[in-house]
């Protein structure tokens, strides 16, 4: 079965878009995407000749070795067609800034960096990119943050690049334990006034937002 990170990322891959996943790995998602009919036109690509095989041993398994490309790519670079979406999900920002400082990204990316989302949205806005929705969820142990950018400009103000437009209760409670394990680290009482606040804005979340 999917993981809910992956399958938070499908849920925002518009109908019969034209998509590329960037670092497939195991090409879970193209698969998904191609079996539950949101978009059969999907290519996938990996910068590890030796990822690529898994990749094309589990596309066999569903029969879709024919129906979904897999480049051989270092980010953007050998792929030559466009697309409408791309996929950059589960690596660093410093990969995801290094594979977007290309020509060819399409008009919509969907990004789950694994770390700086900080910086991360600041390099999206300097490239006109505007968060169009940024969601976060526990999976397992773990908080990820998954962005939807369309090209177009948009001013954000400090804190809007700092903590992103989540708002939800994954999302505090991510901040939350961000700032107990800085307070861990630092013994810095502000991140305990901090957690204060979180915790306040938390009671007030309406139950399942
Ligand atoms: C942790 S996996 C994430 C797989 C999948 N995208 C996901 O979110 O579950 C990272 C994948 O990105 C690939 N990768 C790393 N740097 C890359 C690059 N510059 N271009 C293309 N793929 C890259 C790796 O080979 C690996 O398969």
């Amino acid at each position: 079965m999917l993981s809910l990170r992956l399958k938070t990322i499908a849920d925002l891959v518009s109908k019969n878009s034209n998509v590329i996943d960037i670092g497939t790995d195991h090409a879970y998602l193209p698969i998904y995407l191609y079996q539950n009919n949101i978009t059969n036109n999907i290519t996938a690509s990996d910068v590890s000749p030796r990822v690529l095989k898994s990749s094309y041993e589990n596309l066999k398994k569903y029969n879709l070795e024919n129906k979904i490309p897999l480049i051989l790519s270092n980010g953007f670079n050998n792929i030559k067609k466009t697309f409408d979406i791309a996929i950059i999900a589960g690596m660093g920002a410093h990969t995801i800034k290094t594979i977007l400082n290309n020509s060819n990204i399409p008009n919509i990316l969907i990004i789950q960096s694994n770390n700086d989302h900080y910086e991360l949205r600041k390099y999206l806005n300097s490239l006109n990119y505007k968060i169009a929705k940024e969601i976060a969820i526990k999976d397992k142990k773990h908080y990820y943050i998954i962005i939807k950018y369309i090209k177009e400009k948009e001013t954000l103000t400090n804190s809007e690049l700092l903590f992103g437009k989540s708002n939800n209760i994954d999302y505090f409670n991510y901040l939350k334990e961000k700032y107990q394990d800085l307070y861990n680290k630092s013994h810095n009482k502000l991140f305990l006034d901090y957690i204060k606040i979180l915790n306040n804005l938390i009671e007030k979340i309406p139950v399942n937002y």
